[in-house]
């Protein structure tokens, strides 16, 4: 509820000029720390997501955590989106930029052509993770049911970038 979702966001911390002057990083560690905060944010994932998927993907690496987490609630497997070079088997690659650099996305073959997919990250800011995550599943031949996550920095219009806006959904 929305009390829930109240407690889980007064766990995340704001750090000034981290990682690079001028970045205001929100910490989610406190969070995760929290058991309560952690089962009401991977159920509210999942029963704000479109209930028609097969699998759910993060982006590495704080977009495990709760892909992670959300998977487990609803019983369906997790698919990780890894950055480049971490993969021993990648089916498919995308290049991207994010707020502070760039970087590339990579998945394995058990993301299938055809899958329903419910794509989850920490953090929309400028959105260029979520752009190339829903662009490497559609590569893929995935199809996306829902685009979901913790926090979104509505000040930087990163929900404009992303390809499905109407599919996405902030916590
Ligand atoms: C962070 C965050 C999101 C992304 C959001 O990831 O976890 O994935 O930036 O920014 P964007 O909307 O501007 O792309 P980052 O790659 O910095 O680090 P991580 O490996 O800790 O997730
Ligand atoms: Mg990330």
């Amino acid at each position: 509820d929305a009390d829930s979702i109240a407690y889980a966001r007064s766990l995340i911390r704001t750090i000034a000029d981290y990682p690079k002057p001028g970045v205001q990083f929100r910490d989610i560690t406190p969070l995760l720390a929290d058991g309560q905060a952690m089962q009401t944010v991977a159920e509210a994932l999942i029963s704000q997501a479109n209930s028609e998927f097969d699998v759910v993907a993060g982006v590495e690496a704080r977009g495990f955590i709760f892909a992670g987490a959300a998977a487990a609630v609803c019983g369906r497997g997790m698919v990780p989106i890894r950055k480049q070079g971490k993969l021993p088997m990648p089916a498919h690659r995308l290049a991207y930029d994010k707020e502070y650099g760039h970087d590339a996305l990579e998945v394995s073959p058990e993301l299938e052509a055809g899958m329903r997919v419910l794509l989850i990250d920490d953090i929309l800011a400028t959105g260029g993770t979520l752009k190339a995550g829903a662009e490497l599943m559609r590569l893929a031949g995935a199809e996306l049911a829902s685009i979901g996550v913790v926090m979104e920095l509505q000040g930087l219009g990163g929900r404009t970038v992303v390809p499905e806006t109407k599919a996405l959904f902030s916590l």
